[in-house]
């Protein structure tokens, strides 16, 4: 299969008049194809002979590269050509943004550089805005590199049919390597490095991420829609303001901004975004007739977790009206978008929205429960729509029906995709997820094996598939379907599949 052809073994090959040190195989990265439209697509690719150096053995001297988009995977039938120049601003990443395309249609790509051919990616523009076939879709989240295999990318990158993987974020952890098994989750192999603070630093944690065969095959399958969390800078940023350590301080104060600007720098070259979306991540898709997605970021323009972060009882600060998970102007392009739009409404997002009140009246701040009339205001947009929200973050899938208000109707479901890998192997259920269903009904369903959840957008449902893995700490995992249900227009809320 096209997508797990293993990387063209060649000769070293000298790089660059005179500055550039780059030898070897330069295509270690892979390839990947993102933000489709009914006419443009992204392609990308990032040169790095040497993935754990700081320059991924490129040096400073600028690379020409030329790509290919075909209709076949033997590039007899060549659409487009043309040329691109990798740069050590970028990291010699390259973001080739297309347009003029037919809408609908799968492509291949590949690229060339120093006489070696990268890997052939598989891709496709989004439907035609009124072509009424169905849409197939994924959502998955969370790759810790230490806890597990990427087996769910493996079979990820064996669905057919898939208009496009929503990649709601913690794409690196800018966790220090472990030396030892021992703290959070599973060691089942090392990061390379310490924590992550500098440009140098996620950049290497990224690439590290990228020399993985399983996920390169997924972005090599599909063309991606992605976002981040909070890992690809740091645990539960909030805006300006960095996470805070265990005793509760922030990590780098007055530093953050600088900080955060270097790890979504680093971010945005190892995804295939378009150059807008590394300082705008939330956008708009619309593949045919049956899906908009709004795609949403809560980590950058949104307020500090109210009274303290982790899960705590209420304090008068989650009463707030002022308190902002995506910040106004996000939240008037939301309203904008959701008024405009036909078919389905998907919101393409992060952190958990339904009310979750664990044990000893305890909320999540760093979800939506900690900004409860944001979220107010937001599931009022939904109302009257046919909706549903996707969400990642908790390393468990999860379904639920969302109301606009407490015991009010029900406005639309909640599809949250568990974890590629984070904590690690799964199993049925999480300890203590059968009280937490009990004291909010509005959960509907649970599994605490690791995946990915597949979509699929009908005129007369939409449906969720939650695919899981049975085990990430070895190797080789079957994909398994944990859960089946669907949402149908019309009667907002979660039925069986
Ligand atoms: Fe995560």
């Amino acid at each position: 299969m096209i997508a797990r052809r293993p990387l063209l073994a060649l000769p070293a090959v000298l790089v660059g008049a005179g500055r550039g040190r780059a030898q070897g195989p330069l295509f270690t990265l892979g390839v990947a194809s993102g933000d489709p439209r009914p006419d443009s697509l992204v392609l990308w690719t990032r040169l790095a002979p040497e993935p754990l150096a700081p320059d991924g053995g490129m040096g400073v001297a600028p690379t020409p590269l030329s790509w290919e988009l075909a209709e076949d995977d033997g590039f007899r039938r060549i659409l487009r050509r043309g040329e691109v120049t990798a740069a050590a601003v970028d990291a010699h990443s390259v973001h080739v943004e297309l347009s003029g395309l037919p809408p609908g249609r799968p492509f291949f790509f590949r690229f060339h550089a120093a006489g070696q051919v990268s890997p052939t990616g598989r891709t496709r523009t989004a439907p035609a805005p009124g072509d009424p076939a169905p849409v197939r879709f994924m959502n998955a989240a969370c790759q810790n590199w230490e806890h597990g295999h990427f087996t769910a990318w493996a079979h990820a990158a064996r669905q057919e049919d898939v208009a496009f993987v929503f990649h709601s974020g913690d794409s690196i952890y800018e966790y220090a390597g472990r030396d030892r098994p021992g703290g959070w989750g599973p060691l089942v192999r090392r990061h390379h490095g310490g924590h992550c603070r500098t440009l140098a630093d996620y950049r290497i944690r990224h690439a590290q991420y990228r020399t993985d065969a399983d996920l390169q095959a997924a972005h090599a399958a599909h063309p991606f829609i992605a976002s981040y969390d909070d890992h690809e800078v740091e645990n539960n940023w909030a805006g300006d303001l960095g996470g805070r350590d265990r005793a509760g301080q922030r990590d780098d104060p007055g530093g953050f901004p600088a900080r955060r600007q270097a790890a979504l720098q680093a971010w945005w070259e190892h995804m295939p975004l378009p150059r807008e979306a590394r300082d705008r991540a939330f956008r708009r898709f619309r593949f045919g007739r049956l899906l908009d997605l709004h795609v949403l970021d809560t980590r950058r323009f949104r307020d500090e977790q109210p009274c303290g972060d982790g899960a705590r009882q209420a304090c008068e600060a989650v009463a707030d009206p002022r308190a902002q998970m995506l910040g106004p102007a996000q939240e008037a392009w939301l309203r904008e978008g959701i008024a405009g739009g036909e078919g389905w409404q998907v919101l393409a997002q992060q952190v958990f929205m339904a009310p979750r009140l664990f044990e000893g009246d305890r909320l999540s701040m760093d979800s939506w429960d900690g900004v409860p009339a944001a979220r107010a205001r937001l599931l009022a947009l939904l109302a009257g729509r046919d909706a549903a929200v996707l969400t990642g973050d908790v390393h468990r899938a999860w379904a639920a029906d969302l109301a606009a208000a407490p015991g009010g109707p029900v406005v639309a479901a909640e599809f949250v995709a568990t974890s590629i890998t984070s904590e690690g192997d799964g199993s049925p259920a999480q300890a203590g997820a059968a009280g937490l269903v009990a004291r909010n009904p509005w959960l509907r369903f649970h599994s605490n094996f690791r995946g990915f959840t597949l979509h699929e957008a009908h005129p007369d449902r939409l449906e969720a598939r939650f695919m899981a893995v049975p085990f990430v700490t070895r190797p080789g995992a079957p994909l398994e379907q944990a859960g089946h249900l669907a949402t149908l227009p019309g009667k907002p809320g979660l039925v069986p599949g």
